[in-house]
């Protein structure tokens, strides 16, 4: 089969890049080694940008976002027992939507077949090939177990943090960034009412803790554990007594409890692969990059990829210019690098490092109050988690 651009993963980014593609009168065949209904109950984070939510609504994805979605005006940033409101609106005039990425998966997959898309979920042995050639390929075994090969133009590695994409960029070729943190989150689903109508990000002495929320029945919270820790040992009653031990404060916040429907630990690192072309394959999203949960910006920066990468493709395809090509790294990584500090910030200003001396413990609490008492200090935080203008 020939194609003009072959997208390794169907998840959101090569979805929405497949979809951004389509408008412009490109073709492409997306793959996935997940079946639709593992990643549409592949619980991930549910805070949208501002501009990710016109990318969904404007490029006519869906506009259940704007209806099923909430629209929050601000977070609380919580610490010594008290809260304090970023107010997005004020600082910045903007908002960030809670939509659960689940949902933008379904909404993008449905305009997808509507729109007589190609994609092949549930495919096994992944292989691809001859990236640096005019002509890669992509080879799998489909759904039905018949042994398939796509050819295409342009090859896209939009396959999630354990991407096979990147690893055909040859060692000394590329650069890897690391950066490891000795803690991780355990997320939980609770069946309880909502705790806050907005998002709560908590500093405390027993370690960071964040509430969000899914539906009105349905709630999403987060509590900083080791990275080794063991989900069977915690119950219901272990679970809230932590949570409510690390948001308790002299307001007497008290979390609404419930049963608990799900926990896992989730990973915890910061990581960039550049550059993100090698020959004629581009990748886009967690292939190239991941950044820690603190601060919700994982999705968002697919996203972001990924209208750089379909106009990136539109002057390579339509308009014969490949020296597009040679731009899109340096487009792509200058948001990816603001993101991963935004990230590593969020993360150390609100986490407990084990062995925190008392001057880091201070320090920290100094940095917060930073934060939120100074409108300088509000206002890059309001901007960074909004998302940054489109470069
Ligand atoms: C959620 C996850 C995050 O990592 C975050 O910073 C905010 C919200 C969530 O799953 O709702």
């Amino acid at each position: 089969t020939r194609t003009t651009v072959g997208i390794v993963g169907a998840g959101p980014a090569g979805l929405m890049l497949s979809h951004l593609l389509a408008l412009s009168g490109i073709d492409s065949i997306a793959i996935d080694t997940r079946t639709r209904t593992e990643i549409e109950h592949t619980h991930r984070a549910g805070i949208l940008e501002r501009d990710s939510v016109r990318l969904l609504v404007d490029s006519g994805v869906s506009d259940r976002v704007l209806t099923d979605g909430h629209e929050h005006k601000g977070i609380d940033l919580r610490f010594g027992g008290t809260s304090h409101r970023i107010d997005f609106q004020g600082l910045v005039g903007a908002s960030t939507w809670l939509y659960p990425q689940t949902d933008v998966f379904i909404d993008l997959a449905n305009a997808r077949s509507r729109d007589g898309g190609d994609v092949r979920f549930g495919v096994t042995d992944t292989q691809v090939v001859d990236v640096t050639s005019s002509a890669p390929g992509i080879r799998f075994t489909d759904a039905d177990g018949v042994r398939q090969e796509i050819r295409c133009t342009h090859l896209v590695g939009a396959d999630g943090s354990r991407s096979i994409c990147r690893r055909e960029v040859p060692e000394e070729q590329r650069k890897q960034y690391f950066r490891e943190y000795p803690f991780a989150w355990f997320g939980i689903l609770a069946e309880a009412p909502r705790s806050a109508e907005e998002l709560i990000y908590t500093r405390s002495d027993h370690g960071f803790a964040l509430i969000s929320q899914r539906t009105d029945t349905v709630q999403r919270m987060y509590f900083q554990c080791d990275a080794t820790e063991d989900v069977d040992q915690w119950s219901d009653d272990r679970i809230w007594d932590e949570l409510q031990r690390r948001l308790a404060g002299e307001d007497g916040f008290r979390l609404a409890e419930g049963k608990i429907l799900e926990r896992t630990v989730l990973p915890f690192r910061s990581f960039v692969q550049e550059p993100m072309r090698y020959g004629n394959m581009l990748l886009a999203g967690d292939a190239a990059h991941t950044v820690p949960p603190t601060g919700a910006k994982g999705l968002n920066l697919a996203l972001a990829d990924v209208r750089v990468l379909a106009e990136t493709l539109e002057h390579a395809v339509l308009k014969n210019d490949a020296e597009a090509l040679d731009h899109y790294t340096g487009r792509a990584l200058d948001r990816v690098w603001k993101a991963q500090h935004f990230s590593y910030w969020m993360t150390t200003m609100l986490h407990s490092a084990a062995g925190a001396s008392d001057f880091d413990v201070q320090r920290q609490l100094g940095e917060l109050r930073s934060v939120v008492g100074s409108e300088a200090g509000s206002r890059y935080l309001a901007e960074a988690y909004t998302g940054w203008p489109r470069g």
